[in-house]
């Protein structure tokens, strides 16, 4: 299979890239810094010959959510998604034979701060920046649909792997034993072992009963006071120090919400479209990546 991957040169995209070729696949990597397929997503659609006979098309391209949301950053987390989605659509428009399938990132974001509510592909957005920007993000991807194209928005929860993301961040605290529960704890915290994330792309790729929202997430969804405990005992570390919202707030401002928000989220699809999680349970997900 060639696979052109955006955002190839990223947390997940790398590790992507890497169980694509382990396989024998064709990675075309369309990276703003790195060549041959040099592209920048915000200046147009990408070089011809980077989409050109590409059996599909992975796009994770997209400014980092994790920083202080001032105006210019949340202008950047916007545009980066939503005009380079709409302009890499732009680029498989033109093409005389377009791949068979685009799986484009979205996020769990896309429902905003729900409570208890069980959440599935079918439930309804929330409000919010995040929500918000997921809306327009998968729309622009929904529009290669128009050209024959499937296409699968993976709403994604948050992938855990030492070497990236939300958890390489908490690692340090928790190891020095100064861990605990965000704001009350009670809010609920979707997550996906790496492998997994990997694992569903793979499956997305040759599943043909899979289109539309895809919620990418472990079957299990916990609290974040479940995870912090969990992820205390998988460091035999205490994870007993809280950091209140109001704290958390005002050191992270906007973006805070990104931990407080509470996202219930089921993979329906996933299970109904038949994919085996490897990492189910939450135990065994932190276990596996020997922290
Ligand atoms: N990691 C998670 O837990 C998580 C959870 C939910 C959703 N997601 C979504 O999944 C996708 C991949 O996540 P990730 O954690 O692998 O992301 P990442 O490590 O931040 O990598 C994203 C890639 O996007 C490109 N990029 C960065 N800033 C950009 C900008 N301003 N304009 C255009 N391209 C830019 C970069 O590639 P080049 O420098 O090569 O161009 C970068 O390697 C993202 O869209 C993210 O929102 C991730």
């Amino acid at each position: 299979m060639i696979v052109a991957i955006t955002g190839g040169t990223g947390f997940i995209g790398n590790a992507l890239v890497e169980a694509l070729k382990a396989r024998g696949d064709q990675v075309r990597l369309l990276s703003r810094t790195r060549g041959p397929y040099l592209w920048d997503p915000l200046a147009g659609p990408p070089p011809p010959e980077a989409l050109d006979g590409a059996d599909a098309v992975v796009h994770l391209a997209g400014e980092s959510v994790s920083q202080y949301w001032t105006a210019a950053a949340k202008r950047r987390i916007r545009e980066s998604r939503v005009a380079g989605t709409r302009n890499l659509v732009e680029g498989l428009r033109i093409m005389h034979t377009p791949p068979k399938v685009l799986i484009s990132a979205s996020a769990v974001g896309f429902y905003g701060d729900r409570g208890d509510e069980i959440l599935d592909e079918s439930s309804a957005p929330g409000t919010g920046f995040l929500p918000e920007v997921s809306q327009v993000w998968e729309a622009e991807a929904n529009a290669a649909s128009g050209l024959g194209i499937r296409v699968v928005t993976k709403r994604t929860g948050v992938v855990l792997h030492p070497g990236g993301g939300a958890l390489a961040k908490m690692l340090l605290p928790f190891k020095l034993g100064l861990g605990g529960r965000l704001g009350s704890g009670r809010q609920w915290m979707p997550w996906i072992h790496l492998d997994d994330q990997i694992g569903l792309t793979l499956f997305a790729l040759v599943t043909p009963s899979l289109s539309g929202p895809v919620n990418a997430v472990a079957p299990d969804p916990v609290t974040n006071a479940e995870f912090v405990r969990a992820l205390g005992r998988a460091l035999s570390r205490p994870a007993i120090i809280p950091a209140p919202a109001f704290a958390l707030k005002m050191a992270l401002g906007e973006m805070a919400q990104i931990v407080l928000s509470s996202q219930r989220v089921v993979p329906r699809a996933l299970e109904q479209a038949g994919y085996i999680f490897r990492y189910p349970r939450l135990p065994d997900a932190l276990a596996a990546l020997y922290l």
